[in-house]
């Protein structure tokens, strides 16, 4: 099921259930095998990085049990063993298997960590970090090895918020010797959700949601359960799918609280969202109005992730808007193929363009290059008049449960082919 035809045209009705976040499943995850007791992790949603993150972890050794609601894992034993390159090649998360690794072994070999391509993606904050507490870092031959004497703790500025770098030192500070500080930390809700599911743990870090924290080396830790939050990229994916079609959609359980900024981007688009207890009720206008301005910032701003989500919906509403992205330098992947479906994009600069909204999008072949962008596409077609047909959707399915699925459920014609 590489492909997935839709028949546009349809505004999506209904409600939809929003999976647990994949952004905080992933280092969670990895944070259970700091611990030689069992840990169970809630709400994880089963999606392709998912299922690679476990067999990373039975690659290493740990016992982990997919149970209805979640995932168990006990890592009593953790061996050294090589993890399998293409479930590290594949993924940009397991990343954080590095501090994990160092954490618990104090050393690590692994093949440089892969992902979306979507910009050059270094790890020169992680290893900057990393050696700041006491990691020897070599490269031989695209193997990253990381061996430490000690780890210790360190105060810690960062050039940059990185998420996956803040994740990193987490979790090696939570193991280290001595108290940890890290100054420009990302801010993002999933690092709440290491912190807090590390606290549950038996850690102890102040800062949680700041931009500075203060992590205890050193405590013992426990196995705990821990659920993991709703995902805020999912749901954002389908507040733009409710507007570019001129729908109305409750979407259950979204963790509306983490997404201030995309909701005041969505009631400028003439969507009304009510905050309610079961989570957003989006009401779209018939056709969304263009905003002047979007600006991908790290959070609180306006999410990287669901820029090519905002691009597509402006691609066919009224009026125009400047989207610069400023995360990352390669994610306008989405702007050819748009073009394909008559929209009017025009690049200002190379972090930056300019999108004329059309009348109507008219369906087309297409192929998804990344997740993100992969799902924007889908959007795109749903909002078309005739058939499209997106390929590559194995990115997609990396990080939507039941993408399918959930937009027939809001009466989209859509089907995995
Ligand atoms: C995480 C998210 C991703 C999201 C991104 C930004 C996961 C699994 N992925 O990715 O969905 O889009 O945060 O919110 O959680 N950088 C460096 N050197 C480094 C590290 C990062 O230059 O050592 C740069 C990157 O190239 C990028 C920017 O910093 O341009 C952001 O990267 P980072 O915040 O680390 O994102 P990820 O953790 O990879």
């Amino acid at each position: 099921m590489d492909s997935i035809h839709v028949q546009g045209g349809v505004a999506l009705q209904g409600k939809v259930r929003i999976q647990g976040s994949k952004n905080a499943a992933l280092p969670v995850l990895a944070a259970t095998l700091l611990t030689k007791e069992t840990s169970c992790i809630y709400n994880c949603p089963r999606i392709a990085d998912v299922h690679r993150m476990v067999s990373l972890l039975r690659s290493l050794g740990l016992k982990v049990r997919w149970e209805e609601n979640g995932i168990r894992v006990n890592a009593w034993n953790v061996c050294r063993g090589e993890m399998p390159a293409d479930a590290i090649k594949g993924m940009r998360s397991s990343l954080c298997l590095l501090g994990a690794l160092i954490g618990r072994c104090g050393e690590v070999a692994m093949e440089y960590p892969g992902g979306c391509m979507i910009g050059k993606r270094p790890i020169d904050i992680h290893i900057y970090a990393l050696q700041k507490m006491g990691v020897d870092f070599r490269e031989e031959q695209g193997m990253l090895f990381a061996r430490t004497e000690g780890l210790h703790g360190a105060e810690v500025t960062l050039p940059f918020a990185s998420v996956g770098a803040t994740e990193n030192i987490i979790l090696a500070a939570v193991m280290a010797e001595g108290d940890t500080i890290i100054r420009g930390a990302a801010k993002e809700p999933e690092i709440d959700a290491l912190c807090h599911y590390l606290e549950k743990c038996g850690a102890v870090i102040d800062g949680i949601g700041t931009g500075t924290l203060t992590i205890q080396g050193g405590r013992p830790l426990y196995g705990t359960s821990y659920r993991i939050p709703e995902d805020r990229i999912v749901a954002g994916t389908y507040l733009f799918g409710a507007i570019a079609t001129g729908g109305c959609v409750l979407l259950e359980n979204a963790p509306y609280r983490q997404m201030e900024a995309v909701l005041k981007v969505a009631e400028r688009m003439g969507a009304q969202c009510d905050l309610t207890e079961e989570g957003i009720y989006v009401q779209a206008a018939e056709r969304a109005k263009a905003v002047k301005a979007i600006r991908t910032a790290p959070y609180p701003g306006f999410p990287t992730d669901l820029q090519s989500m905002a691009l597509a919906t402006l691609a066919g509403a009224e009026g125009e808007c400047r989207i610069e992205e400023t995360i990352f330098e390669n994610r306008f992947q989405v702007v050819e193929p748009l073009k394909k479906m008559g929209a009017d994009i025009t690049g200002i600069n190379s972090g930056c363009v300019l999108v004329r909204g059309v009348e109507k999008l008219r369906g087309a072949q297409m192929e998804a290059k990344e997740l993100r962008g992969g799902a924007a596409l889908i959007l795109a077609a749903l909002s078309a008049e005739g058939e499209s047909t997106v390929t590559g959707c194995s990115y997609i399915y990396r990080g939507y449960e039941n993408i399918c699925k959930d937009l027939r459920e809001l009466g989209a014609r859509v089907a995995g082919v």
